[in-house]
């Protein structure tokens, strides 16, 4: 193949990629939030995408489970492939596994408190976690943190939609400015009894802008 006839192909290869591409109306960013003071300063053991079991413990994590899914995806409503997809929590008491947590020594030992995952070829991630419960001040929020193989970081938090203590929440009402933006970060909750007994279930996409 001449170099000139290879330009051709990619060339041609390239427009008709344009022309096929579908006319996605503009997504609106998932907007960031603050990290907070309980990323961890080291990682668990165990730290793979189900909260609620630790590796080697017999018991479960006290509290509602929560299967949390959805796909990651840029403005276009593209999937961006391999981000590395983290969230954080506090147990069923409101605690967090941080070092800056009050009364840390009492926290459920069998929640696994951080987990992390790769999203797949189509921007899926998956967690099996914990519905979150309020702490003083804030209202129940699931910590995350989606990192691109671009370099493009996104931190911010997920929330439960009807959560009456949201309205009172700073972080959340700062995020919330817009209705596109609340529908990004509060999480519908349906039960999952198909899936898990007593389980809830949400689909959360996380648009990286
Ligand atoms: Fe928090």
């Amino acid at each position: 193949m001449t170099n000139t006839f290879r330009r051709a192909v990619i060339v041609g290869a390239g427009a008709g990629l344009l022309a096929m591409r579908p006319a996605y109306a503009a997504l609106v960013a998932t907007p960031s939030q603050t990290e907070g003071p309980f990323y961890p300063t080291s990682f668990p053991a165990d730290m793979d995408n189900d909260l609620v079991q630790v590796r080697g413990q017999a018991a479960r994590a006290m509290g509602t489970v929560l299967h949390l899914q959805g796909r990651v995806l840029d403005l276009n409503g593209r999937a961006v492939q391999g981000a590395l997809v983290e969230i954080w929590q506090c147990d069923s008491q409101g605690l967090y596994d941080h070092p800056r947590q009050p009364g840390h020594e009492r926290r459920d030992q069998a929640f696994q408190g951080y987990g992390r995952m790769l999203a797949s070829g189509d921007g899926t991630y998956s967690f099996r976690t914990l519905k979150p419960v309020a702490y003083p001040g804030r209202a129940p929020h699931i910590h995350f943190k989606v990192a691109t193989s671009t370099g493009r970081v996104l931190t911010s938090q997920f929330y439960v939609a009807g959560e009456p203590g949201n309205e009172r929440d700073g972080v959340f009402r700062a995020a919330a400015r817009d209705p596109r933006q609340r529908e990004r970060i509060e999480m519908r909750l349906a039960p999952a009894s198909g899936l898990e007994p007593g389980a809830v279930a949400t689909t959360m996409d996380i648009v990286v802008g």
